[in-house]
């Protein structure tokens, strides 16, 4: 028997040893056995039984060891509160309460109520699901009762952890499942958080090109509180090299299809601790949705779902009485390191070498859960995209890198505000060619989007993926929105505002980080700079003159008024029409890349005439405040009768007509304005 504690009296159980050592540990108040290994198990399971119904034991942890990694667990309710690796005790923040390092929790309200609830999903029952000699599965579950109404998250959770042999890490998921006759709910977030020991981890790495040192939680403490809370300007750092520094964990934001590994990194023992990713099929809204990775804590997540860089549209609204199922994860918890005399740096090369190894095994044949499903009984579809643009081109092209997904059935473009299903998406290649793999069976609408073109596709019928079927639709064609020939554009359409003019930040307000980086856009306060670049007049842009890269403001903001008051601003594009107008209507396409609580009213020839056309007020996604470059997609198709232009001169004036705080606005992805239909 190994003692591993020094406080507590902790047994280790060793079980089916061969070619490795998978271990699971009880802790018994009061209570210890020394009884050979096997037999002490078959004990504890019959106790485990027998305790239900009445036998009293009080069982605080549960560690599960591999001989490389040691992870311990609240016991029942299932949180990770340890860490051993590498020598290193504990990877977790230990100065923290143990609820408060390695758990799940999501962020519900009841839906008469406005406030919001956290629901940390604290296990009641824990069960050993599977132990031999190369695998280790438990489970932690919670059990919704309608007594609990109102006072915990309507669900059945069952949390689950697997450690597998000779693997230098473990995994986690759960299925989270409501029932007939249950309450209504909204649920805004699902993730699990881990929170790391300050001293080791002060390196952050979400991708090749956005790694570095990190500021402690105390440096923000000590700060100062910038406009958007989550931003603070490092006034007196701990490591005095990040001083006059922003930090923002909305900063280091990623994509879905990105966001398959990031972490942290100990230099001394270098020690890496990674959240890998390897299929988005159970997060929400598509590939580009975007969400935290890891941030200042230091703190590794896993976001499963949230209203990040889309707003209430994409919470979860369950009626009540709505039945609902889901598995989020696997996601693995890898750990890595090397030895003193290299550069910790290639822990990083290490761990996405791992993620190419954790895609590859998708779906993993490991999990126990029944509500996991195995490859064998998921299904594909396969086929190739066209694009008829017939002002364009008079033949079919290819619908070359398009997205082309999975989604609940639904209208055109709605994968992008849809949380309950799981999505399965993948990009064509050039020729339009896709094959979406893996799909779990079901119904689903196909939806795609190319980039470089205007709108949305969706197939006519529902598809059915059935276990083990692999569907082909030879060619399918979207016809993107069309009633004229271009007569200008403004923009890519990508569902992006990134070609636009992204100015440069203030110095006193920067992320080095985002210095000569492709992704300025992500540096704090670029909404300010409007009003410094257009001091006296708004944004005028001249077709054929302008160029959108230098000419056309990433985000069309509120301008500052000296009494604590914003203005709205109002845009003109200005275009000269060589003859008279042509008979019919123009067409303007106007695509947006994000909204936040605006109304965008458009006006021909005449700024002060009644609006001929306006957008409602629209969009929560945040996305100014949060540096993403684009929040939801919105589309908008206006008739313009040609009895609104002139020969010569014309002006569109675009006025966000809402003003109350500098974070409102809207990014434009694309404008067009199409001639009349050519017969
Ligand atoms: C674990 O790794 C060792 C050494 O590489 C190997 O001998 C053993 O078979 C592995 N065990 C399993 C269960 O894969
Ligand atoms: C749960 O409580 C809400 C009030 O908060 C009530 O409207 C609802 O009917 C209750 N549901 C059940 C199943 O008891
Ligand atoms: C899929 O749709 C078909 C036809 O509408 C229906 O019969 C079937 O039950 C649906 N399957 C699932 C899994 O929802
Ligand atoms: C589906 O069928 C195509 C064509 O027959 C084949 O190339 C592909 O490998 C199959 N995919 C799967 C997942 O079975
Ligand atoms: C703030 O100043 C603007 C002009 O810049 C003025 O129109 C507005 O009435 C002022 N608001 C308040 C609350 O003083
Ligand atoms: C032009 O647009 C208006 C407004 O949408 C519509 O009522 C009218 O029928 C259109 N005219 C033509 C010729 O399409
Ligand atoms: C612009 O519209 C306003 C309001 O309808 C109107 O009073 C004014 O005459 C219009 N100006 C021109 C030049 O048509």
């Amino acid at each position: 028997m190994e003692k591993i504690g020094s406080s507590r009296r902790q047994y280790r159980l060793a079980l089916g040893l061969s070619a490795m050592v998978v271990v699971l540990f009880f802790v018994f108040s009061g209570f210890s056995v020394k009884t050979p290994v096997r037999r002490v198990l078959r004990s504890i399971s019959r106790r485990e039984l027998r305790s239900s119904t009445g036998i009293k034991l009080i069982r605080r942890q549960v560690v599960m060891d591999n001989g490389l990694v040691r992870v311990t667990f609240s016991n029942p309710g299932g949180d990770v509160i340890g860490i051993k690796y590498n020598g290193i005790d504990n990877l977790l923040a230990i100065d923290n309460e143990e609820s408060n390092r390695g758990y799940w929790d999501v962020v519900w309200n009841k839906p008469e109520e406005k406030s919001i609830n956290i629901d940390r999903l604290q296990g009641t029952r824990f069960q050993i699901i599977k132990e031999d000699h190369k695998q280790l599965e438990i489970s932690f579950t919670k059990t919704w009762r309608i007594s609990m109404n109102g006072t915990t998250v309507p669900l059945n959770v069952d949390k689950r952890y697997i450690m597998l042999a000779n693997y230098s890490g473990f995994y986690a998921y759960a299925t989270f499942e409501r029932l007939d006759g249950w309450p209504a709910v909204g649920m805004d977030q699902i993730r699990i958080v881990y929170k790391l020991r300050q001293d080791k981890f002060q390196f952050m790495s979400v991708s090749d090109d956005r790694q570095r040192v990190m500021p402690t939680i105390g440096d923000r403490e000590k700060g100062e509180k910038l406009a958007y809370p989550e931003a603070v300007l490092l006034t007196n750092p701990t490591n005095s090299e990040l001083r006059g520094e922003v930090d923002d964990k909305y900063q280091y934001s990623s994509e879905s299809k990105d966001n398959k590994v990031h972490g942290w990194i100990s230099s001394d023992p270098p020690v890496g601790f990674w959240i890998i990713t390897p299929s988005s099929e159970f997060r929400t809204a598509g590939p580009i949705k975007q969400d935290l990775t890891s941030h200042a804590g230091p703190i590794a997540l896993s976001m499963f779902t949230s209203t990040h860089y889309a707003g209430k549209d994409l919470g979860m609204e369950f009626k009540e009485g709505e039945a609902w199922k889901k598995v989020y994860g696997p996601v693995s918890i890898y750990l890595n390191s090397v030895s003193a005399d290299k550069d910790s740096l290639t822990l990083w090369e290490n761990a996405k070498d791992q993620m190419q190894e954790e895609v590859g095994q998708w779906p993993y044949n490991f999990p126990q859960s029944e509500d996991f499903v195995y490859a064998d009984k998921r299904g594909s579809i396969g086929g190739q995209l066209f694009i008829r643009d017939r002002y364009m081109h008079n033949k079919l092209i290819w619908g070359g890198f398009a997205y082309v997904g999975l989604a609940a059935p639904g209208d055109v473009g709605s994968w992008q505000k849809e949380s309950k299903g799981y999505q399965f998406w993948t990009q064509a290649d050039k020729r339009g060619y896709f094959s979406i793999t893996n799909v779990l069976p079901g119904n689903y609408s196909l939806y795609a989007w190319v980039p470089g073109v205007i709108g949305d596709y969706k197939y006519n019928d529902i598809i059915t993926i059935q276990s083990g079927s692999n569907m082909t639709l030879d060619r399918i064609v979207y016809e993107p929105p069309r009633n004229g020939p271009t007569l200008w554009e403004i923009g890519i359409p990508d569902r992006s505002a990134a070609e636009f003019y992204i100015p440069d930040p203030y110095p006193t307000l920067m992320n080095e980080l985002y210095n000569n980086h492709p992704e300025k856009f992500r540096q704090y306060g670029l909404w300010e700079r409007y009003a410094d670049l257009y001091p006296n007049k708004d944004l005028t842009y001249t077709v054929g003159a302008d160029d959108y890269r230098k000419d056309w403001f990433f985000a069309q903001v509120t301008r500052s008024a000296a009494n604590g008051t914003y203005k709205a601003t109002t845009w003109q594009v200005i275009f000269t029409l060589e003859n008279e107008p042509e008979t019919g209507n123009y067409t303007l396409r106007l695509a947006l890349a994000s909204a936040t609580d605006s109304e965008l009213q458009v006006r021909f020839n005449n700024e002060t005439a009644k609006a001929h056309f306006t957008t409602g007020l629209i969009g929560k996604d945040n996305a100014i405040a949060r540096h993403g470059i684009h929040g939801l997609y919105w589309l908008y198709s206006i008739d313009v009768p040609s009895s609104l232009l002139f020969k010569g001169e014309n002006k569109i004036y675009f006025t966000q007509s809402r003003s109350i705080n500098p974070f409102q606005g809207v990014m434009y992805d694309y404008v067009r304005l199409e001639r009349p239909p050519q017969t």
